[in-house]
């Protein structure tokens, strides 16, 4: 069977390190592996709109934004198909038919729909369109006959409702769906990088995220004004490594090499946390040696970015040749999934045929 890659995220903003760890910076090493026969990368617009509908001009703007940020982390255009999911009408028929195979109180019960709701004060009136939003998204990776949805833990439960849809379509129709499986990043900490202010996500709306695009200088702003352990007042006093943000960034992104590049006084994160620990080690030291890695992470991002914005209407281009290429797809999975529903009419030569002999006989 054929390795695909389908993955994608919602253009509500620019984004931020929390996707590059969580997400970005793997779908890069899989695309350049080799080991796939192809890879969909998709703008979901259409499910931002979902709790957006009232701020169309918000997704608009911000699909160029995330397209860019693709680019600029190494997503290649000639080993990936980057797409805009709205502009595959496929999608949304697919989905049609998916909603009859689902019940209300399994999407109910989806834990990432339910979380979203309480954070979102929809308790009281749920649109419909982001009730359904996981159905929506079992046909995204299905269209693609995606294998591999590489993504964080938070999209764990719609790979799992996607997996239930095929299983139920493959049982009702006939072996037709591919059941995906989610890759989750490797590095547990990479999971859900917390805000630079301490709290569970980075996040637009808490002001708490570090951009793939901030300058330089606004990344060494936002670390050294990152939360740590408020009782660690004085360089002296001991300090907790556990639940410090500073810390749990360096579990995120920090490399052995790193040690005798920019902090030769150490040679690991261990020792750095028990002297910490201990007391005498200050704040700022910590964070200026964060700081120095995240600006080596963050450059070269930073200088594709501003060579792919000199010319944005190729970007246009590059986006329009990818939904072109992801309709050729998901139009041909469309055919399947009508084909296996029996909804094929006019070129099921044999249904015309026996219904021909059918009204002959009477
Ligand atoms: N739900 C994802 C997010 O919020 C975006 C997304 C839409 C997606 N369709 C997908 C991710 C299919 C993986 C596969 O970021």
């Amino acid at each position: 069977m054929k390795k695909i890659i389908l993955t994608g995220d919602r253009p509500t903003g620019r984004l931020h390190l929390g996707h590059y760890v969580g997400s970005l910076k793997r779908r890069v090493e899989l695309q350049n592996s080799g080991e796939y026969d192809r890879v969909f990368i998709m703008i979901a617009d259409a499910q931002a709109l979902t709790d957006n509908a009232d701020n169309p001009e918000k997704i608009r703007q911000n699909i160029i934004e995330v397209a860019l940020d693709y680019l600029s982390c190494g997503i290649d255009p000639s080993k990936s198909t980057i797409f805009i999911q709205s502009q595959i009408a496929e999608l949304c028929e697919l989905s049609f038919y998916y909603m009859n195979l689902v019940t209300v109180s399994r999407l109910q019960r989806n834990p990432t729909v339910k979380s979203e709701i309480q954070m979102r004060n929809f308790e009281t009136s749920i649109p419909v369109g982001f009730f359904t939003y996981p159905i929506s998204q079992a046909s995204d990776i299905t269209a693609f006959r995606a294998t591999t949805v590489p993504a964080g833990e938070d999209q764990e439960p719609m790979v799992e409702q996607t997996r239930e849809i095929v299983r139920k379509f493959n049982s009702v129709y006939g072996e037709t769906l591919v059941e995906p499986e989610i890759l989750l990043p490797e590095n547990c900490f990479c999971q859900r990088l917390p805000g630079t202010d301490g709290k569970a996500k980075m996040s637009k709306s808490l002001g708490n995220c570090i951009y793939l695009s901030d300058t330089a200088e606004d990344v060494r702003k936002k670390v050294m004004g990152m939360y740590t352990d408020p009782g660690h007042i004085r360089v002296e006093d001991p300090g907790k490594t556990e639940g410090n943000t500073v810390f749990i960034y360096l579990d995120a992104f920090s490399r052995p090499e790193h040690f005798a590049e920019f902090l030769p006084d150490y040679s690991s994160l261990d020792e750095l946390k028990e002297h910490y620990r201990r007391g005498g080690l200050g704040d700022v030291k910590v964070k200026k040696f964060l700081n120095s890695i995240l600006q080596q992470e963050l450059e070269p991002i930073r200088l594709r970015r501003k060579e792919f914005e000199k010319d944005i209407p190729e970007v246009y281009r590059m986006l329009k040749t990818g939904s072109d290429a992801a309709r050729e797809v998901a139009a041909q999975t469309l055919s399947d999934v009508r084909k296996a529903m029996r909804i094929n009419y006019f070129d099921d030569t044999e249904l015309i045929a026996s219904q021909a002999k059918r009204f002959r006989a009477e």
